[in-house]
């Protein structure tokens, strides 16, 4: 069968391969793959910066935002042929540590999980795949178009719980949310603030199209100038641009008692010049709480089902710009201006 595999560590080797059926090891669910979300984290494996292939192999099947039809499930598995499913990216680090033993694998303490189509393991960017039912996840069949944007929005879904987890460590009535960047994981951020009934203001420097569109589709605000200068002290920052300078800009931003999430994986090599005692004066000063976000749990992904459930489809289909057959992957590996989501039909 068809995958899309990068030599790790290697630039420009992204390629159409032919691979081995999927191994009955993998897990008794056959499904087949429908749709790949790429992503930065993609971008990054494709340019060689990131990404592990499975021990003693050289190639990596990329693909970790994921899309399937369930071909094949034991009548006992709670799956049955049809169903629409989304495949888990992390799994357990083999100790397991504290937090990978009861399930929260997203915040595996001694780093050595492994993430389908990422570290160490093959993702979904082949045509078949076999999983486990426990790390699969069935998807309301009105998400056909749109179910591939599960895995995002479980990072951010994992974000939201956190934060209010966070803000719980006192009396808390959050009223305003900031989102800086309107990529797909800001935009999304920002519909799980609209649902929260919270006042959300977007952040980013790309003044038309369909961003700011989507944006003020939600009921939400558009801005295009630095979050010191839109006149703000939120609540809730959730920053998802992973830009080193505006991951400086928000951490100085939030209102007294606020929670500063940060989701975004910066590049790492850029210096940017801070005053650190003004900055720790106010975090102090102010009760500020900031903490980085990533990966999900099996829980967030149940809350990521819900969130898409209740949201209208018809933006979630806006938010794909791009949908691009497996063949033209190389197209789907380069970033177009107006890029937001650019997915890859995996059945020809
Ligand atoms: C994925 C996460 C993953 C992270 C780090 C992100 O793109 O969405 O599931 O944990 O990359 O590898």
């Amino acid at each position: 069968m068809r995958a899309l595999t990068v030599r790790p560590g290697q630039a420009g080797s992204a390629g159409v391969q032919d691979v081995p059926e999927p191994p009955v090891a993998d897990g008794p669910l056959l499904v087949e793959t429908l749709a790949i979300g790429i992503c930065g984290t993609d971008l990054e494996i494709a340019a060689g910066d990131y990404g592990e292939a499975p021990p003693g192999e050289d190639h990596l099947v990329i693909g970790h935002e994921s899309l399937g039809r369930v071909a094949e499930a034991p009548a006992d598995s709670g799956f049955a042929a049809g169903d629409l499913v989304v495949g888990i990216v992390r799994r357990p680090d083999p100790v397991p540590c504290a937090n990978c033993a009861v399930g929260e694998w997203d915040m595996c303490r001694n780093g050595r999980y492994t993430e389908r189509g990422i570290k160490g393991l093959h993702g979904y960017a082949s045509e078949r795949y076999r999983i486990s039912p426990d790390f699969a996840v069935a998807l309301d069949p009105a998400l056909s178009q749109v179910g591939v944007l599960l895995e995002p929005t479980t990072v951010v879904a994992k974000a939201w719980d956190h934060i209010e987890r966070i803000g719980h460590r006192v009396h808390w009535e959050p009223r305003t949310v900031a989102v800086t960047g309107a990529g797909p994981i800001g935009l999304l951020a920002a519909l799980l603030g609209v649902q929260r009934g919270l006042e959300v203001h977007v952040l980013d420097v790309v003044e038309h199209g369909v961003k700011p569109e989507l944006t003020r589709a939600l009921g939400a605000e558009y801005h295009t100038q630095p979050i010191g200068e839109i006149g703000l002290a939120p609540d809730v920052i959730v920053e998802c641009s992973g830009v080193p300078s505006v991951v400086m800009d928000v951490l100085y931003q939030s209102g007294h008692d606020g929670v500063v999430c940060l989701t975004g994986v910066s590049p790492r090599g850029r210096n940017v010049t801070v005053d650190a005692g003004a900055l720790g004066r106010e975090i102090v000063l102010e009760n500020d709480a900031i903490f980085g976000s990533v990966n999900a749990n099996r829980a967030h992904y149940e809350q990521a089902a819900q969130a898409l459930a209740d949201a209208d489809t018809g933006w979630l289909e806006r938010l794909i710009t791009r949908r691009v057959p497996l063949d033209g992957y190389a197209d789907a590996l380069q970033r177009h201006a107006e890029d937001v989501k650019v997915v890859l039909e995996m059945q020809a």
